[in-house]
This record gives C-alpha cells, structure tokens and sequence, in this order.
C-alpha cells in the first residue's frame, strides 16, 4: 500500500487557519444575541440579574436509597460550614473509623482507606480525603434542567 500524503506547505496552512477563525467569528457574532441564549441564569447574559436566594439544604438525617451500588450516599445533614482543607477535615472528626464511637456516624467505607493499588492504608486515603467531589447535600427543590436518569433497579426490571 502507497500512500501518497499531500502536506500542505506552512503558509498555505496559516491562510486556512486565519480564514477558519474569521468565519468563527462572524457567525459567532451573527448568531450570538445576548437575550436569544438559554441560560440557567434564566436572564440576558448582559444584565446582572438579582440572584436566586440560596436554598435551605435537607437536613432530616435519614439516609436515602442508593441508585446503584457503587453509588456515593448523599449527605442527609446539613454541612454549612464544615470546612475540609489542608489543615482540617470536618467530616473526618465523626466521618473516620477513630471518631465513630463518640459520633455515632456511619464509618466511611473500607474503600476510602484503600490506595489505587488496592492497599489497605491506616489513614483515609488522599484520593477520598475531599468529601465533597462525590458526596452531595441536596435541597427540596424542582431540577433546573430534565432529567431522565433511570435506576438500577428501573433497568433490571425493563429488560
Ligand atoms: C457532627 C458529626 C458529623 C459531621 C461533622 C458530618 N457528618 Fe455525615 N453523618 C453524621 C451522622 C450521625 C450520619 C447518619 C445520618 C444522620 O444522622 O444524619 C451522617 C450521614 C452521612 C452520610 C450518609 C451515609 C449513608 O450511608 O447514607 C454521608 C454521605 C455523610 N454523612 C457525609 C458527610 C460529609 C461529606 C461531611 C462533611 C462535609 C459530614 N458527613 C460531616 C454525622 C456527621
Ligand atoms: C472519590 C469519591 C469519594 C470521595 C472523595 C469520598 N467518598 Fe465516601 N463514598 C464514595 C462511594 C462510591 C461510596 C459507596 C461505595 C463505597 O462504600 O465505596 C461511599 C460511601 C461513603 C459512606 C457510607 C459508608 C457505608 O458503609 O455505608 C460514607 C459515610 C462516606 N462515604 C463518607 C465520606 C467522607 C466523610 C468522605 C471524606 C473524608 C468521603 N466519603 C469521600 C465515594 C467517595
């Protein structure tokens, strides 16, 4: 097989590119009006529009049904001012195997002290160190966008 590849030469390639970001551009323009575009902010993207008031996080302490079964709980407390950082971890003072007995929370799983190898640390490992980039509070409100997400148990049942 003999492939014959057609480079073409640089400054050909710099006209392509130039003439590519000019089209982009002007589309752009023409088709980009401020009060056209669908945003959460529900608003034209050129007003400063007075923000939604934050909304009250639930805080019944009943744990909810898991979706599936590697799916991270979501927090049924409030965490308003928990603060998790290099020097402190709020979660972990009732979240860790060492505070559970005072607490009386759920200790966090054995994953949370396992490395990507698979080891068993003593500590919780760093990778589950910040809580919240997969534990969520939620709050008793309508979706802002649709949502058709389906369940595990939804899924067995339609097969
Ligand atoms: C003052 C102690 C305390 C602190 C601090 C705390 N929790 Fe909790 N957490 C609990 C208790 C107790 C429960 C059991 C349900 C309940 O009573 O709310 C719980 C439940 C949970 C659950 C649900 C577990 C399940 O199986 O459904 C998650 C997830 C959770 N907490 C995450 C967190 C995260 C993340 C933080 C930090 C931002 C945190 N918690 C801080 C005491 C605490
Ligand atoms: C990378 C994602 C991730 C991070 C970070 C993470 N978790 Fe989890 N957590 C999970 C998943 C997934 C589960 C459910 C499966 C499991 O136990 O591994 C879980 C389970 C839990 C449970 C329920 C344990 C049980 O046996 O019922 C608690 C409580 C919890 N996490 C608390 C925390 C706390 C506190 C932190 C921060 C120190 C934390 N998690 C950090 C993903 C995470």
């Amino acid at each position: 097989m003999n492939a014959t590849v057609e480079f073409y030469p640089p400054l050909s390639r710099f006209v392509c590119v130039w003439a590519l970001m000019v089209m982009l551009m002007t589309t752009g323009q023409l088709f980009a009006d401020p009060d056209q575009l669908a945003t959460l902010r529900k608003g034209s993207i050129s007003e400063e529009a007075d923000p939604p008031r934050m909304m009250t996080a639930e805080n019944k302490d009943i744990k909810r049904k898991r979706n599936y079964p590697m799916q991270p709980p979501i927090i049924p407390h409030k965490i308003e001012h928990y603060t998790v950082n290099l020097n402190a971890n709020k979660c972990l003072t009732c979240h860790s195997r060492r505070h559970t007995g005072d607490s009386q929370a759920p200790m966090v799983s054995v994953t949370h002290y396992m490395d990507r190898d698979g080891n068993f640390l003593a500590e919780v490992s760093p990778r589950r160190y910040f809580c919240n980039q997969c534990h969520v509070p939620q709050v008793d409100t309508n979706p802002l966008v649709v949502n058709d997400f389906k369940d595990v148990d939804t899924l067995l049942k339609s097969q």
